[in-house]
């Protein structure tokens, strides 16, 4: 078990605890995309509390939804010909992930983006992560997930880069967007579910897991009313990061990996793409596992979970082909199809792929 980031988790975490930002360096390259850092308040928190400290900032607000190599490298560029010393990601995964990278290529000034798919060094610019999302979990994880078009797919970065500080604040997840909140809040229940039934897992993950599905469960009722009190989003949010602390010792698993395609092809959010996948994942996982893990989550069945995401999500039209390439693409990666907990082949793996496909 290694979680070596310092987590501040509670409402106004930035306000009280963002001082620590500032023994990480004297000028910050901050990294958002272009809504959720500023309409949650985010933004406003760390700037505040860094100048308060004698901090200096330089802002980069064009990080988009699944950034691409180029925009990492464009962000770093602007950090270098800022002088910035350290980085802090604000934001959904993309910002997070994004900031992880740029971090890494900011450390030496040789580093060219090729470098982020290459084997070596992992170390970066010191780096604060902090969510206004309640998905994806990258402010305790060491993975950054990039798009990379000439590939045509998005692809975790060869290095692992976890954060030196991390804040969630519920607040700022209460500013989201219902359809963020359910597309992320899926995302944080499929890390869950992949990593509990990973063939990685240990009794140290199963923990993170089982207390994320926990908190889940206990808020869910918010995505489909997008009523809650503080408390909840909170809750959420904590969700999300041990759904991230237990896939930072697991890995993901099957659906993940099918879900990319999804992602770069069609433009599915991640969390609907992945969730498109976890139905006939947890058919193969055997009536046991599924049923232990979907209880966990309050669903008494799959059948109720496959009416839960048809009913909130809407099932995706998705080309037959598309979905047969996802599969070969994946019985080319032996190290993911060894996570799951079932022998896998060429059938299972189609079987997971199209459970969905005539429910449109
Ligand atoms: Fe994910």
């Amino acid at each position: 078990m290694f979680m070596p980031v310092p987590v501040y988790s509670f409402s106004g975490a930035v306000r009280q605890e963002g001082f620590r930002m500032a023994s990480l360096g004297k000028k910050a390259l901050i990294l958002t995309g272009k809504n959720s850092a500023r309409q949650s308040g985010a933004l406003q928190d760390v700037l505040t509390v860094l100048h308060e400290n004698a901090v200096e900032t330089c802002l980069f607000e064009d990080i988009t939804e699944n950034p691409t190599v180029d925009s990492v490298a464009a962000a770093a560029a602007f950090g270098r010909r800022e002088q910035a010393d350290f980085v802090i990601g604000i934001g959904g995964g993309s910002p997070m992930d994004a900031a992880k990278a740029a971090a890494y290529l900011m450390a030496s000034p040789e580093r060219q983006p090729s470098d982020l798919y290459t084997a070596g060094e992992d170390n970066h610019l010191p780096l604060a992560l902090i969510p206004t999302t309640c998905g994806t979990g990258s402010e305790v994880t060491a993975v950054s997930v990039l798009t990379r078009p000439e590939k045509q797919t998005k692809k975790s970065i060869s290095h692992k880069i976890f954060a030196d500080l991390a804040f969630i604040d519920g607040a700022y997840l209460s500013s989201a967007p219902l359809s963020v909140l359910r597309h992320t809040a899926l995302d944080a229940f499929t890390h869950c579910v992949e990593s509990y039934l990973n063939t990685q897992a240990d009794d140290f993950s199963r923990m993170y897991a089982r207390e994320g599905l926990r908190l889940w469960q206990e808020n869910r009722s918010v995505l489909e009313t997008a009523e809650a009190d503080a408390g909840c989003f909170q809750q959420m949010m904590n969700a999300s990061a041990m759904a991230g602390m237990a896939i930072a010792q697991t890995g993901t698993g099957i659906p993940h990996a099918l879900s990319y395609a999804l992602t770069y092809h069609l433009h599915i959010p991640h969390g609907k793409a992945v969730g498109y996948f976890t139905v006939g994942f947890l058919q193969e996982a055997g009536e046991r596992s599924c049923r232990g893990v979907l209880q966990q989550a309050g669903f008494s069945s799959l059948q109720e979970f496959r009416e839960w995401y048809r009913a909130l999500y809407g099932i995706p039209e998705v080309p037959k082909n598309l979905l047969e390439s996802a599969v070969e693409s994946l019985l080319a990666n032996p190290a993911k199809l060894r996570t799951a907990p079932f022998p896998t082949n060429r059938t299972v793996l189609r079987m997971i792929a199209e459970n969905l496909l005539n429910e449109t």
